[in-house]
């Protein structure tokens, strides 16, 4: 249970993680994902890498932080992402590649931002993934990862605990996927930077609203992302008056209807969590 999930799926393997669907979650929530990406610390001149780029939806914004006399390198494990992304931002240069082996020296970024990436490891995986972020960033930059803490999703009119319960069974009833642990992690990210030898670790949430009736971007998305949430719901066996809501959203028609509605509103929470690299990081120093 992502914030990233739609009915279609990347190359890569990464569950529903293709280009339309993370388009208009970007859109309907530019605004705080380029307050994000303010908060991280970049500062002008440095040369940064995308991890986990995707289709490069923040490489523009990562490239307006360090500005012209900066860079910004993309890296992703799905070439056909990497592809459109070069078509997106012909400024960045991207690169195939996977983020648990980064094909990089040690110390060659003065920062790392990685969004949405971290929700598709598991422990271990991601583990190792902070581990080579470290490593590639030199001593003193900063590795800033963006993630999403979907136990606090909300949506409305109906029961607040339609959203906790969901992310509750999608961790508790067999399979439980990476995906699904890595999809509630988000307030935890501070504690994994840490645990990753970083410093001077910090974490902030930026919670997105959304308020009927939808329309544009947030349309295409609730009304997309509400059926896959329902379908999800029926598969895991939620409480069963939450059943009874879900399948009111579980056709695209339903769903469209519920966003359209002037009281509908709905909440998710995002996270960002920054790390300093200790200036006696013993691989990249
Ligand atoms: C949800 S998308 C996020 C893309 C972009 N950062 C964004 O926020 O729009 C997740 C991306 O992670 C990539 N990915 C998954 N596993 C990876 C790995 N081991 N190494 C590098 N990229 C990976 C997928 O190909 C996909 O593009």
């Amino acid at each position: 249970m992502t914030a990233t999930d739609t009915t279609r799926s990347s190359a890569s393997g990464t569950v529903l993680s293709a280009g339309g669907w993370l388009d208009d979650h970007f859109q309907a929530c530019r605004e705080a994902y380029a307050a994000m990406v303010a908060a991280a610390g970049f500062e002008r001149g440095w040369r940064v890498l995308d991890l986990g780029s995707g289709t490069g939806i923040f490489t523009p914004l990562l490239r307006e932080a360090v500005g012209p006399e900066g860079e910004v390198v993309a890296v992703d494990l799905d070439e056909e992402n990497v592809r459109f992304g070069a078509t997106r931002d012909a400024f960045a240069p991207a690169v195939a590649g996977s983020a648990i082996a980064l094909p990089f020296r040690d110390a060659t970024f003065d920062a790392v931002w990685s969004a949405n990436l971290t929700q598709y490891f598991d422990d271990d995986g991601l583990t190792v993934l902070l581990a080579e972020a470290v490593r590639i960033a030199r001593p003193g930059g900063l590795v800033a990862v963006k993630d999403v803490d979907m136990s606090a999703l909300r949506i409305a009119p109906g029961s607040p605990f339609l959203g906790p319960h969901l992310a509750e069974a999608c961790v508790t009833v067999p399979p439980v996927t990476a995906e699904s642990v890595g999809s509630i992690r988000g307030r935890a990210l501070r504690g994994w930077l840490h645990r990753a030898g970083l410093e001077a670790t910090s974490q902030r949430t930026f919670p997105i609203d959304y308020a009927g009736p939808l329309e544009g971007a947030a349309l295409r998305l609730w009304s997309a992302w509400l059926p896959y949430l329902a379908a999800l719901a029926e598969e895991k066996g939620v409480p069963s008056e939450d059943l009874d809501a879900w399948h009111g959203l579980s056709d695209p028609e339903g769903a469209l209807a519920f966003v359209r509605r002037p009281d509908f509103t709905a909440s998710e929470l995002q996270v960002l969590a920054v790390g300093r690299v200790p200036e006696t990081n013993a691989r990249g120093g």
